[in-house]
């Protein structure tokens, strides 16, 4: 009896397993009906810092548009690479359809039907809007092909399946993350800004140990993945800059003791650098309305 039993347990996991992580591609919703603005698109580009990753590693600034991708990401769990996302039909995703980008983008499954390791931060950009990202990819279309060959992730054997991921997922889809104390039209745009485009989050939130964002620690501050350092507290409870002074640093990199913003910070900011004004005061706004958090 007991070994029917368990083999039914057994016979039910395996069965539950190969569901949950299986590399059909589900239907998502399509953003066919929405028309693209390559303008618009480009913001979308900036606001949401593709190319911090995936620009070639030694390339100058009027050469990053060419996303060869190739810089590392070191994590506790192995070095990630950015892969090739330029236009090239073999080596990155010009061969893609519309559906294809929306699926890699919002959804983290490739064309196969493959999970993407969340050091792609889909997670967030799970709530771009349809017309938003319909202009993501008019723009994207635009961007030059490069035929560099991605280069291969450096994980331990244990991360290299992908399946499991969708487990990872299913504990970490996207909640909306805070709960703001105002409903001020501007501190919701800056909040799409920061949750979702910007992804401010994947750096200056902490992580738990599968590597999910702790909500309950919102922007409260973070250890640098890479090892070295911290990412600071960005909340009320830390942060006592003005809404002018934040403006500032998103604009020019400089704090309000006249120090300049250094590591990652300096590429988030020549994306910030590229919004309107407007949008910077919003998610200067926004950082003032959310929950301080003390740690
Ligand atoms: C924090 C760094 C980072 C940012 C920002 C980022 N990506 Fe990525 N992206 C990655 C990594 C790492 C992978 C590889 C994931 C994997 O292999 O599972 C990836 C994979 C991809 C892929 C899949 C490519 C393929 O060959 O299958 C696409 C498409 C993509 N990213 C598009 C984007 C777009 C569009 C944006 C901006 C909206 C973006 N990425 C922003 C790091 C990033
Ligand atoms: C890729 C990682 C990363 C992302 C994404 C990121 N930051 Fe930062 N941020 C940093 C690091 C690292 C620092 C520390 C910079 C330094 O040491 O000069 C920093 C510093 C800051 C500071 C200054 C805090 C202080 O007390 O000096 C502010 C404000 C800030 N970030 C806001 C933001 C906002 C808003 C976003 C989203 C638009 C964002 N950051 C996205 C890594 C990141």
């Amino acid at each position: 009896m007991k070994i029917i039993a368990l083999s039914t347990f057994a016979v039910i996991l395996i069965l539950a397993f190969s569901v949950i992580t299986s590399e059909n591609i589900p239907e998502f919703s399509s953003v066919e009906n929405y028309q693209g603005s390559l303008k618009k698109g480009e913001y979308i580009f900036n606001a949401s810092g593709c190319a911090s990753c995936h620009s070639s590693p030694d390339t100058t600034d009027e050469e990053k548009l060419v996303l060869t991708g190739g810089r590392a990401f070191p994590s506790p769990f192995g070095t990630f690479y950015a892969p090739n996302i330029s236009m090239d039909k073999v080596h990155g995703i010009g061969a893609w359809s519309e559906k294809d980008f929306v699926n890699a983008v919002r959804h983290g499954v490739s064309p196969e039907g493959k999970h993407y390791y969340p050091s792609f931060p889909y997670t967030a950009y799970a709530n771009m809007t349809d017309q938003d990202i319909a202009d993501l990819w008019v723009y994207f279309r635009s961007i030059p092909e490069s035929s560099k060959p991605s280069i291969d992730h450096d994980l331990p054997i244990y991360i290299r399946w992908r399946r499991p991921v969708a487990f990872w997922k299913l504990l970490n889809n996207s909640e909306p993350t805070v709960k703001l104390i105002s409903s001020d039209p501007t501190v919701e745009r800056g909040a799409y800004l920061v949750e979702t485009l910007a992804h401010c989050g994947e750096c200056h939130t902490s992580r738990n140990l599968i590597g999910g964002l702790q909500y309950e620690y919102w922007l409260g501050g973070a250890k640098n993945p890479a090892g070295k350092g911290i990412i600071p507290n960005i909340t009320p409870a830390k942060l006592h800059w003005s809404e002018a002074e934040i403006v500032e640093y998103l604009t020019s990199g400089f704090t309000p003791d006249f120090d300049v913003a250094g590591g990652h910070m300096v590429d988030v900011i020549k994306n910030t650098s590229r919004l309107t004004e407007e949008d910077r005061l919003s998610i200067a706004k926004y950082l003032k309305a959310i929950p301080g958090v003390k740690k």
